[in-house]
């Protein structure tokens, strides 16, 4: 079943740390919902109860709606089951949030709607001064002081408005919620987490969030600082937000990870604090970004994340920044007490803390460093897709004066265009490629029974060695395709919650140091509660990639026939399908 399936996927993710509970079932969330939204479904016709709205502060804009009449007066752009192509979002499919059990109110996320048709991005005048935007820890107090007043003003907004915090908060909701339908197939979710719009949807977010910022302090150069977590003297929720009379301040976080505390970029729910001293976290910290930003992301899809096109289950799968540390900083800030780590722990409520804004703003800058890796040093594989299909997808927002406006992944490519650009902070993990241990694979080639897939991963580690097709590939090969480890035919019964290591050559892998070259990727899968109430998981079955090139030169493997690959269980159970090796070339 169709439905079943892009379910299950959402819940399942290829790297560490899809513990940011993705759009869970709405089994016992207080908005029930056992079928599809009907089709019609729109922010003005939807029947929440009145009481309800008065809550979530929709009702104002819900009188100005036209209703059906106008629904069916003016068709959907795109026609009928649209199969391939551009996402085009589209205002009037948005409808109710699918929320995890037990969510925090509000329980509606639509924008209000807009009375007249959305109108299409330009870019800012090239005039306009550019805007600095630097780091939270040297942005200076005086900056830190506006971007409180700015989010004092749009909390003093009313909810009704597009600009208030409240709306604000309420845009990831809805992109990440299946609130929004694909047009022309009301039973396919938009949803921008898990695919390739990762990055230029939340640079469209962050964008506007800026310029409303700007416009309500009346300081038309106003830049959003951004939180540095990827370098040591950002590695702490900054104090700014933890003073508890401050508009920064969010209540509902995590009281153990309060400044001073380091963050830790790998962190998981279950597995808890990992105990390390602030400076063994540090150089961590720094490994996995190097292992997230060079090692693991040398292609397109690598980084960004995979293709997701109109007529497609959503979240095909998460570019390795978005894994972690993206996720993982979001996990780790949320508050383990709640139900779902809210609020900065899972999509729907993310936006409500005012941590998530210079969050997303590092995420946008690690975009350009990523490319700008690429340019100074050579590595082809750093550069955007040129996919109509990804460059012509939309989103929409509202803008400072309250406009609808519809942005293009295509109009958000050039910061300069933009008229923005960051500073103030290095990329010191580009030195910190992760250590290789030595005699952690002695026993290759001895012992070793050979392993007949599918294996079922419990609680013994399974080594196998995977036969290379090519070995000792040149320079030049390599720059054109990447050799990528396929873990294929992962299943779970998505009873609980799942998580297993993949190490390459290391049968010892419990001699491999933290943040270690050999510890290659994670897999983690949330729990998938059944529908139906029987307290059953939904099964799941997805697939993981591994990139290979620069991993086996570090680990001086090039010239290997074969890769040992120990997959090391954590927790749940899971069967894995096989082991293979691929070239890919983007
Ligand atoms: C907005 O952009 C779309 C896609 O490029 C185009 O078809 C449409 O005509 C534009 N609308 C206006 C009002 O310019
Ligand atoms: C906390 O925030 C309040 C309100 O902005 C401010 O007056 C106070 O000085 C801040 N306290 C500290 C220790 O920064
Ligand atoms: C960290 O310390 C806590 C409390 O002492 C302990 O429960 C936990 O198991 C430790 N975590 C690790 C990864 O050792």
């Amino acid at each position: 079943m169709k439905r079943g399936e892009a379910m299950a996927r959402r819940h399942c993710a290829p790297v560490v740390a899809c513990v940011f509970l993705l759009a869970a079932a709405a089994a016992a969330a207080t908005v029930v919902y056992t079928a599809f939204p009907p089709v019609s479904l729109n922010p003005c016709t939807y029947s929440l109860p009145r009481a309800l709205l008065a809550v979530s502060g929709v009702d104002p804009y819900i009188v100005s709606c036209g209703g059906d009449d106008a629904l069916t007066a003016s068709p959907l752009p795109d026609g009928k089951n649209n199969i391939g192509g551009p996402i085009v979002t589209n205002i009037r499919t948005c409808s109710k949030p699918k929320l995890p059990p037990n969510p925090l109110p509000p329980f509606y996320c639509c924008p209000p709607m807009s009375a007249s048709e959305p109108i299409n991005f330009t870019l800012p005048d090239p005039a306009e001064p550019l805007r600095v935007r630097r780091p939270v820890h040297a942005v200076g107090a005086e900056h830190m002081a506006k971007y409180e007043r700015a989010i004092a003003l749009m909390k003093a907004l009313p909810p009704s408005d597009p600009r208030s915090f409240y709306q604000q908060a309420n845009i990831h909701c809805a992109y990440c919620t299946g609130s929004y339908h694909q047009n022309g197939n009301p039973e396919l979710d938009v949803q921008i987490h898990f695919s390739w719009f990762f990055y230029p949807f939340h640079r469209a977010y962050i964008y506007f969030f800026e310029r409303i910022a700007a416009k309500l302090l009346d300081e038309p150069g106003f830049a959003l600082p951004f939180w540095s977590w990827d370098v040591p003297e950002g590695m702490q929720l900054p104090p700014e937000f933890a003073n508890a009379s401050s508009p920064l301040y969010d209540p509902v976080r995590n009281p153990r990870h309060a400044p001073p505390k380091v963050v830790d970029l790998e962190f998981v729910r279950e597995q808890g604090e990992n105990n390390l001293t602030a400076d063994q976290q540090i150089q961590q910290n720094l490994r996995v970004m190097y292992k997230q930003m060079i090692g693991n992301a040398a292609l397109p899809t690598l980084f960004h994340g995979q293709p997701f096109r109109a007529g497609e289950a959503d979240q095909p799968g998460a570019g390795t920044v978005e894994m972690f540390p993206h996720n993982t900083v979001h996990t780790w800030t949320g508050d383990m007490a709640q139900p779902n780590v809210e609020n900065m722990g899972v999509y729907y409520s993310a936006g409500r803390d005012p941590t998530f804004y210079p969050h997303h703003n590092n995420i946008d800058r690690l975009w350009v460093a990523w490319r700008d890796i690429g340019a100074s040093r050579g590595y082809r594989g750093h550069v955007d897709f040129t996919d109509p299909d990804w460059l012509d997808s939309s989103f929409l927002f509202y803008d400072e004066e309250a406009r609808l406006v519809r942005v293009t992944v295509r109009d958000m490519l050039d910061i300069e265009k933009l008229r923005y650009r960051f500073e103030g902070v290095g990329t010191p993990w580009v030195d910190a490629r992760p250590p290789t241990t030595t005699d952690v694979n002695s026993k290759k080639g001895l012992l070793m029974k050979s392993v007949r897939f599918p294996v079922s991963l419990d609680d013994v580690a399974v080594t196998a060695e995977v036969r290379r097709p090519r070995v000792s590939r040149s320079r030049r090969e390599k720059e054109v395709e990447e050799e990528v480890l396929v873990v294929e035919g992962i299943e779970t019964d998505g009873a609980e919650r799942v998580k297993f290591d993949v190490y390459v050559n290391a049968m010892d892998h419990e001699k491999v140091e933290p943040g270690g070259r050999e510890m290659a990727e994670s897999f983690v899968c949330l729990s998938h509660p059944r529908m139906d109430g029987t307290g059953k998981g939904m099964a799941i079955k997805t697939s993981m990639r591994v990139a290979l090139n620069q991993l086996l030169e570090d680990l001086g493997a090039d010239g290997d026939e074969t890769v040992t690959v120990t997959l090391v269980p954590r927790h749940g159970q899971v069967k894995i399908g096989g082991l293979r090796i691929v070239y890919m070339v983007e």
